[in-house]
């Protein structure tokens, strides 16, 4: 059995795939139980401190309702709710939550401060989203990926199009490269990952069997794909500005039927982390509407609202596989599929 008690979660780098392979099964395990009516608490009189320094909808509901159903509690420390970073360190915060909470989630820019608050918590601390990684949204993503098809991990290509120098690029190419996966990232070159991070997915590819594709050629990056996923252009954290530049370079990126044509595969199916601008149903795309006049950006509102789409699974997903993580980390490993 793989063991993952008193494990921090903090980026896909920590983990070799038969660990993050066991998390994927836990998940799956845990989503049948509850689904049956069957979920065994293990996390009884836990206490989870979640800080969030950046918003979110789906990482703080799954932490929340995946701590309920298995027992423990959680406290939601907001922006303005902690004193981290602003009247207190990110150490002092870690010894501070340590004595009163079992495990730590951090939102926030930061990679450092995650880390940090891992360094000198003394619990399990979790990623919940850095700008460099959003590891509990890979453990989603692939677990909706087995979900939605027939094929093993190792058989299974995916094209992630838009800016991958951000939290999700930088996990989509390391996750698939540790699992074996046919990865393809599809953007101009100004937005591929950084060097060392594809070395590193180049490292891991060597012995998982990887097959690692960097393209600016929609056509040829999609071909055969399983699955077609893209997040926001512009994240959390970035002035506004920038999305004159973003819509310039990664308008040809969008995923619209025709990228979803170009894979030759009749049965692709398209994922997004969300939140999506795929229509006006937002301030910020409304912004963007008047100023740019599209209506659409990363993905189109046919592709988002298709057959094709599965992100409301994906998002589900979210909550299955925290609890998978919190079960983990905090109660005693990862029992064999
Ligand atoms: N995908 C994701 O992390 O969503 P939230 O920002 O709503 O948590
Ligand atoms: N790249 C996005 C992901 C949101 C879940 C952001 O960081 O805002």
């Amino acid at each position: 059995a793989i063991d993952l008690t008193g494990r921090h979660f903090l980026k896909e780098l920590d983990f070799t795939a038969e660990e993050f392979r066991g998390l994927i099964a836990l998940s799956a395990e845990l989503k049948a139980a509850k689904k049956a009516g069957a979920e065994v608490q293990r996390l009884r009189g836990r206490n989870i401190a979640l800080i969030f320094e950046k918003t979110s909808t789906r990482t703080r509901c799954a932490f929340e309702v995946a701590a309920a159903d298995q027992g423990a509690s959680t406290t939601y420390l907001d922006p303005s709710g902690s004193q981290m970073g602003h009247k207190e360190s990110v150490k002092d915060t870690a010894r501070v939550l340590g004595r009163m909470f079992d495990g730590i989630e951090y939102r926030g820019d930061s990679q450092e401060a995650v880390e940090e608050l891992a360094a000198h918590g003394g619990v399990p601390v979790f990623n919940g989203l850095t700008d460099d990684w959003h590891p509990t949204q890979m453990l989603a993503d692939v677990l909706t990926m087995t979900e939605h098809s027939a094929k093993p991990l190792e058989e299974i290509a995916f094209a992630y199009l838009g800016d991958a120098r951000f939290n999700m690029g930088n996990s989509y190419l390391i996750t698939g490269a540790l699992l074996g996966m046919d990865v393809r990232i599809v953007a101009p070159a100004a937005y591929w990952p950084v060097q060392e991070i594809v070395d590193r997915a180049n490292e891991l590819a060597e012995t998982s069997g990887a097959r690692i594709t960097l393209t600016e050629d929609v056509t040829e990056g999609v071909r055969g794909a399983d699955f077609v996923v893209t997040d926001v252009w512009v994240s959390m954290g970035e002035p506004k500005e920038v999305w004159d530049e973003r819509i310039a370079a990664l308008a040809p990126y969008s995923v619209t039927m025709d990228v979803l044509r170009a894979t030759g595969n009749a049965d692709v199916k398209f994922m997004h982390c969300l939140p999506a601008y795929h229509d006006l149903g937002t301030k910020v795309a409304r912004e963007v509407n008047e100023r740019h006049g599209l209506t659409e950006l990363e993905v189109t509102d046919e592709v988002f609202e298709s057959s094709h789409s599965v992100v409301f699974d994906e998002a589900e997903n979210r909550m299955h596989t925290i609890k998978a993580v919190l079960v983990a980390t905090l109660a005693g490993g990862v029992q064999p599929a």
